[in-house]
């Protein structure tokens, strides 16, 4: 950690017992050796986030979530590093040292600290405006687009008024300097006019971050004017590309799904109707950071976008994004309105109900845009379409997934099905010949080989979570077994250090996670030592499983050095062939 020692991290760290800091945001109930409770990182109705209090690591068996206590605060209070660490020390009353809080991170911590505060304030000035004699045509405003009072509050709407500097005077006179004003984006500071107000008679949309806090703002003008939506600048606390409108309520949604939208107006009135799993991406484009935000809180997102040109492009532009991240997207047809706050205020909530219910697949959805390329009367121009549909059949990779979609295309299409069929294989040897590239693989061969790469997967973290659970294993396991037979990076990174701590008799898992500062990798670490133990219930299972597992790994390991191994690496070669000729050994030993 770039600004404070290892030492001290952990420190604070081993002050903070996991299962006392969780309980405090997570009602946890015992459940053998763990802490089981409702996973705040995703909507479930049964537990399945546990904290362990031997190891010091919470990990949830349904979304992945996990990590030690400093990745717990990190996550759930949306803090960096260094926040989550210094809220740790205070709670243990460890002092950090002060020329390490006058650190650049520290700064930048305070900055953040004190930018939300501003944001706080003038989504509260604002919010006040609204209900105030000046803030009248804005309430109009509000009150004819249909919103009701309680809606108003939900989402703290608010007015800045007409005059260009008062929220600039009234933040001053609480105390803010100029610079950090600025800093806010709610201010801008001209050379000669001095500070004045971003916004100014407009209608304003606080935007929350996933923990109720106030990151930027939204303000829109009343009636005619450009531009339409004026929206706060990036921050250091507001990223666009990983904000989504709403997302504060949406996270705590009952629902399964997720109903993406394009604009603030339209998760406000999908929430008043009672759709309360609404969220929209703010002033910008739809991004991979929306959809890892999107992915902890659920596995299916409803496209509910605009039914214009746009509107296409913004659906057409999402799904491959949705899809890289693991979610599945429909799409949810507008027409003949412009958007689900014009449907809902025309027919009502059943009615944009039923159009959930009818959402499309976004593959047929896609099919459905493409053609409207075509000139369908036309035979070489339709012929051309059903060549191209065949080229994007091929992109899915279960032979299965493909067969099913033949059908539904040459269902809707009126083409054969047999004839569909061999235009995709047809294109799917052109493909394959004219890159070289690997003929279509049945699907039955590409899911053999994932299953194959996952079992791995598993069984290198099983290693890993037996020896957290029982370091006695590793004087038993280290004659035939080394870091450098994990072969996921990752993994090989995390058992060199529990390997090295194993041999001095210092295990600390929870301190593995804080050396590694992504929160990715915090999580993937979490999961090594969290594999599920659950069918090894005996003694004798056990010894059979672990015999079993160095098994796998070694032949792996073996396989896998055999192809990598760089040729003038004597020393690796050597090792190689000691590990080979020890195999057979493996067989007969009792673990
Ligand atoms: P729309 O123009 O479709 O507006 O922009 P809307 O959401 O239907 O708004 P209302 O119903 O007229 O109030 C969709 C979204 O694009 C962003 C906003 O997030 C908006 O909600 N936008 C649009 C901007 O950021 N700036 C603009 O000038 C226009
Ligand atoms: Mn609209």
């Amino acid at each position: 950690m770039p600004f404070y020692s290892d030492e001290l991290i952990e420190e604070v760290r081993s002050a903070n017992d996991i299962v006392d800091v969780i309980s405090n945001y997570v009602r946890l109930t015992k459940k053998g050796g763990n802490y089981m409770g409702l996973c705040p990182f995703h909507n479930e109705k049964t537990p399945s986030f546990s904290v362990s209090q031997s190891k010091q690591m919470f990990y949830c068996f349904g979304c992945g979530a996990g990590g030690n206590v400093i990745t717990f605060l990190m996550q759930y209070e949306n803090d960096t590093f260094q926040e989550a660490l210094q809220t740790l020390a205070q709670k243990a009353g460890i002092e950090l040292p002060k020329q390490e809080l006058s650190s650049k991170a520290r700064r930048e911590a305070d900055k953040r600290a004190r930018i939300m505060e501003i944001n706080k304030a003038s989504a509260k000035y604002f919010y006040a405006q609204l209900r105030m004699e000046q803030g009248k045509r804005g309430m109009q405003y509000f009150v004819n687009r249909g919103l009701s009072q309680d809606t108003l509050k939900k989402f703290g709407l608010g007015y800045s008024n007409k005059f260009s500097d008062d929220l600039y005077q009234y933040l001053r006179k609480q105390g803010y300097e100029d610079s950090i004003l600025k800093d806010s984006g709610v201010v801008a500071i001209d050379e000669r006019r001095g500070g004045h107000d971003k916004f100014w008679n407009r209608i304003m949309f606080p935007i929350m971050d996933a923990n109720n806090r106030v990151i930027g703002f939204g303000g829109r003008v009343m009636g005619e004017g450009e531009p339409k939506y004026l929206n706060s600048p990036e921050t250091p606390v507001f990223d666009k590309s990983r904000s989504l409108y709403g997302l504060h309520l949406a996270k705590s949604s009952r629902k399964p799904y997720i109903l993406l939208c394009e604009g603030y107006m339209d998760v406000i009135a999908l929430h008043q109707a009672g759709f309360d799993n609404a969220v929209a991406s703010l002033g910008t484009a739809f991004t991979p950071g929306h959809a890892n935000l999107l992915k902890r809180y659920t596995k299916e997102v409803y496209c509910t976008f605009d039914s214009d040109g746009a509107g296409i492009k913004a659906a057409l532009r999402a799904i491959p994004i949705l899809k890289e991240a693991g979610i599945t997207a429909k799409i949810v047809k507008m027409k003949p309105y412009k958007d689900p706050d014009e449907l809902i205020r025309a027919e009502g909530a059943e009615a944009y109900q039923k159009r959930i219910e009818e959402a499309q697949n976004s593959f047929l959805f896609e099919v459905e845009v493409l053609q409207q390329q075509y000139d369908m009367k036309d035979p070489e121009s339709k012929t051309a379409f059903y060549s191209a549909v065949a080229r994007k059949i091929l992109e899915f990779e279960e032979e299965l997934e493909r067969e099913n979609y033949i059908e539904s295309v040459a269902q809707k299409y009126q083409v054969g099905f047999e004839n569909l069929r061999k235009l995709v294989l047809h294109q799917g040897s052109r493909i394959g010949a004219a890159s070289k590239s690997r003929p279509l693989k049945s699907g039955v061969q590409e899911k053999k080989k994932k299953e194959k790469e996952n079992g791995m997967k598993q069984s290198q973290k099983l290693m890993l979570t037996w020896l957290v659970e029982d370091p006695t294993l590793f004087d038993k396991i280290k004659p035939y077994l080394g870091p450098e037979d994990f072969t996921e990076q990752l993994y090989r990174q995390a058992a060199e250090i529990l390997f090295a701590q194993c041999q001095e008799g210092s295990l600390n898992p929870a301190g593995i996670i804080s050396m590694f500062t992504d929160e990715e990798q915090q999580r993937e670490i979490a999961s090594l030592f969290n594999a599920s133990l659950k069918e090894i219930t005996t003694p004798q299972k056990q010894q059979k499983a672990l015999q079993e597992t160095i098994i796998r790994l070694k032949e792996n390991s073996i396989s896998y050095r055999s192809k990598h191994l760089d040729p003038a690496d004597m020393e690796g070669l050597q090792r190689l062939v000691a590990d080979k000729r020890n195999m057979q050994k493996l067989f007969h030993i009792k673990f």
